[in-house]
């Protein structure tokens, strides 16, 4: 095991990951063997966050290559393009599993030998998650300067080195800002009904020592109100035209931000931009009933009772006070202007 989050294991050729869904209990890494392994594995997000699945997306292009045992070049090729669309299609919302899925493939299909075609969907892969890892800590860098010593921030879900290859691009900021010396306070809000922030927010600050303390969702209005927090900072699932998709409960954030005059900022690399969409046009995944009705197993709620799961929602641009980025901090009202010319 490494300090990232997925990594390609070269003994087997294969994708191994910090299995989230286990954590803060047990730190278990599990191996996908197979691309409906790794179509599990994003389902039930062992492997999750946008940066993170952008690897995960440019990772499996590279295992579908390697569990091919046949010799024709086209029936490879075939075979590369239905799994990238079934890799695709398995969380629809953070765009930057397609885009790791496609930025693998398109280096690739031109290719003549098989084994060309493997070592160069291994290499740009690889390259995937190195950048990442670099474009956080530009992030982290253009993020820190926005903090001041004594600041506390408060974030929504996971936008932390667990969601990313490594160190993260909410959390990526505070890190900088805390590696730069300044005092920064976290407060993670737990962010039902899958407790992104309540498991994983607070497990990888408490293990850097980063001061967090975990909050209720509904508690965000109180501490937003008490000026008990200075700064929001969340990441980001896609940035369309008009806006941010993030997780669920990140608008609330943004409008009580607004309401009581804290800057909302939103952390993200430039991956994760769709130029070409607005907020009608993005499909929000919506997950098995099961999660709201049940926990650990027992039901919290009536076995058959109507619920609505969104994952993510969509926060207007007006409320994003700047996109920190690995290019600069780009004050939204000119976000058109960033989408045509990043
Ligand atoms: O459903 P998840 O856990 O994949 O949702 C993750 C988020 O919404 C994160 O905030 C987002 O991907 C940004 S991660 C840097």
């Amino acid at each position: 095991m490494n300090n990232r989050t997925i990594w390609w294991n070269y003994s087997v050729n294969c994708i191994e990951m910090i299995d989230q869904t286990k954590l803060p209990l047990k730190l278990d890494i599990i191996k996908c063997l197979t691309i409906d392994s790794l179509i599990d594995a994003i389902k039930s997000l062992s492997i999750r966050g946008a940066p993170a699945l952008g690897a995960a997306g440019g990772y499996g292009v590279a295992l579908s290559s390697f569990s091919y045992d046949g010799a024709n070049v086209e029936e490879l090729k075939n075979i590369l393009i239905s799994d990238s669309l079934k890799i695709k299609n398995s969380r629809p919302t953070a765009i930057n599993l397609s885009w790791g899925v496609d930025r693998v493939l398109n280096k690739i299909l031109r290719e003549k030998k098989i084994e060309e075609i493997r070592k160069d969907a291994l290499n740009e892969a690889e390259r995937i998650a190195d950048e990442d890892i670099v474009i956080n800590k530009m992030i982290g860098r253009n993020g820190a300067a926005l903090l001041e010593d004594g600041d506390t921030v408060l974030t929504h879900c996971n936008a932390g080195r667990l969601a990313c290859v490594g160190w993260g691009t909410a959390l990526g900021i505070v890190r900088s800002a805390v590696e730069m010396g300044k005092d920064i306070k976290v407060v993670a809000c737990e962010t039902r009904p899958l407790n992104q922030g309540g498991r994983l927010t607070t497990w990888e600050l408490m293990n850097d020592g980063i001061d967090v303390r975990l909050i209720t969702d509904s508690t965000a209005g109180m501490v937003m109100r008490k000026k008990m927090v200075d700064k929001v900072i969340v990441g980001a699932d896609r940035i369309t035209k008009d806006g941010v998709f993030n997780k669920i409960g990140t608008y609330t954030h943004a409008v009580l931000a607004k309401e009581n005059g804290i800057p909302f900022y939103v952390a993200v690399p430039l991956s994760t931009f769709d130029r070409s969409k607005r907020e009608e046009e993005v499909i929000i995944e919506e997950r098995d009933a099961d999660e709201l009705r049940m926990i650990n197993g027992s039901y919290i709620a009536p076995k058959d009772v109507k619920v609505f799961n969104p994952a993510f929602d969509f926060t207007p641009i007006k409320y994003v006070k700047a996109l920190i980025t690995e290019k600069g901090v780009f004050n939204t009202c000119k976000l058109v202007d960033i989408i045509k010319n990043d």
